[in-house]
Order: C-alpha cells, then sequence, then structure tokens
C-alpha cells in the first residue's frame, strides 16, 4: 500500500476530511492526519475530545467486498493498531481488544477505531477508516501510551507510520487470505471472552457469556437460558465493574 500522508495542525475532523475525497473519486490510499480537532467524533454519536498530543487520522480504503463484510475492517485496524502500541510495551502491561474495536492496557482504553463505510449496488465504494490513539493526554478513565512506557516517550509521527505498516500488512492479509488469521489474531487478545457481558442493543441491554467472536465479526453472546444469540452493533461492558 502506498500511502499518501496529509498532515494539518488542527481540522474539524480528519474523518469529514476523508469522505470528502472519497466523494471526490480519490483512490484508497488517503491519509488525512491532524494534531488538534475541533468536532472529533466516537462511535455512537459520541464526542472524541481531541487535544494537542495524541494521534487523530483516517485513511481511505476501497476493498471493493460486498457490504457485510465492511465490518471485518475494523477488527484489521484494531489487530494493526494493537500491533504498533506492542512494540512500546514491556511485559509488565497487558494488551487487550474490547469487542469491536477497542484497544485497551491493563483494562483502560488507549485507542479507539470508527469506521463508516459508503455502499454502491450492495458492495463497499469506500471506507472511511478513523483511529485515535491517546499518546500524550487521556480524559479520565482512559490511559494514554506515554503514561505507561516509562523511559520510552512515543512521538506521533513516528508512531503513525508503525501502525500505517502494520494496518498495510494486515490488509493486505485479508485481502489475500480473508477474515480467518485477523479473527484469530483478534481473539488472541480479546478482552472478557468466557467472561460475563453486557450488551446494550438499540432496544434492550441482554446479559450473558461472551462466547466468541463469529465469520463476520458479530459477537456470540450465550444467556442465561443457554440461547446462543448474535450481536453485530452494540456497547458491550463488564457488569462486575472491572473494566470496561
Ligand atoms: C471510538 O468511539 O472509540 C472511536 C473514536 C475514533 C476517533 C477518531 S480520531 C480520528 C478520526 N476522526 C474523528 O472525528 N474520529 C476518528
Amino acid at each position: 500500500m502506498d500511502w499518501k500522508i496529509h498532515t494539518f495542525s488542527k481540522l474539524p475532523s480528519t474523518q469529514d476530511y476523508i469522505k470528502e475525497l472519497a466523494e471526490q473519486d480519490f483512490p484508497e490510499g488517503e491519509v488525512i492526519q491532524c494534531l488538534i480537532q475541533t468536532k472529533g467524533r466516537g462511535r455512537h454519536g459520541n464526542e472524541w475530545v481531541s487535544p494537542m498530543g495524541n494521534l487523530y487520522m483516517s485513511v481511505l480504503l476501497r476493498p471493493e467486498c460486498s457490504a457485510d463484510k465492511a465490518g471485518q475492517l475494523s477488527f484489521v485496524a484494531a489487530v494493526a493498531l494493537s500491533a504498533a502500541i506492542g512494540e512500546y510495551l514491556d511485559e509488565t502491561h497487558t494488551k487487550s481488544l474490547k469487542w469491536p474495536n477497542d484497544i485497551l492496557i491493563d483494562g483502560k482504553k488507549v485507542a479507539g477505531i470508527l469506521l463508516e463505510s459508503e455502499l454502491k449496488d450492495g458492495k463497499v465504494d469506500s471506507l472511511a477508516l478513523g483511529m485515535g490513539v491517546n499518546i500524550m493526554v487521556a480524559p479520565e478513565g482512559s490511559v494514554a501510551l506515554n503514561d505507561i512506557t516509562g523511559d520510552t516517550q512515543v512521538a506521533i509521527h513516528p508512531f503513525r507510520d508503525k501502525v500505517l505498516g502494520h494496518l498495510a500488512a494486515c490488509y493486505k492479509q485479508w485481502q489475500e487470505e480473508g477474515f480467518t488469521p485477523i479473527r484469530e489474531k483478534w481473539l488472541e487478545e480479546g478482552h472478557g471472552i468466557g467472561q460475563e457481558i453486557s450488551a446494550r442493543l438499540a432496544d434492550k441491554t441482554v446479559t450473558g457469556i461472551f462466547e466468541d467472536v463469529d465469520q463476520n465479526g458479530a459477537l456470540k453472546l450465550k444467556t442465561p437460558d443457554n440461547d446462543l444469540i448474535d450481536i453485530s452493533a452494540g456497547e458491550v461492558y463488564f457488569p462486575n465493574g472491572k473494566q470496561e
């Protein structure tokens, strides 16, 4: 992948910028990064507070796959981000992946991923893949990479390049080998598998055991009645209060 990186000091949202490039028929590989976002957004319409000191980046992908496979790309991104973050952690810290695509260190969120797709004739026309990584600053309850890397302070731009390197490799693997190897890597670090979780759906909350992630990336939850239900969108939390 030949990334074309454009860096800005301040933007409303890198995600909106990359979507404009998608509308203008730019090819995949465009990367928009900025130092401050004034209207950063996260999943479920949440605000993504974006002060100076962190990585805010969106990437344009055109995976030419059916609409139902688009969600797999958020696992591709999570595995790639995790690998980049892993380069800075020692064995005293634990990294895990919270379904569907948050990265946690020692149970606290360090990075989030936002995937927005445009469809055409039932296929994916473009994907805006947004990534926010706390490097120097973290909101309350989250963690910044530099809080736990000790003497090795993480600089934003070299870190960005590591993320893009891992993303290119994981995306290529997904294109050539499909979702299976990506899913396996994700499951190796999956947070809370085998534990009780609650999933907040559009109309209700369900609680059960987090059994697995299936071939489409849906979370398999076993209810107290032993029903296995598929959760393909929603917010997951841990009722025992350990950590999200
Ligand atoms: C989440 O809710 O966890 C996803 C957060 C995604 C934030 C990133 S920062 C770069 C890109 N631009 C945005 O406005 N959002 C994403």
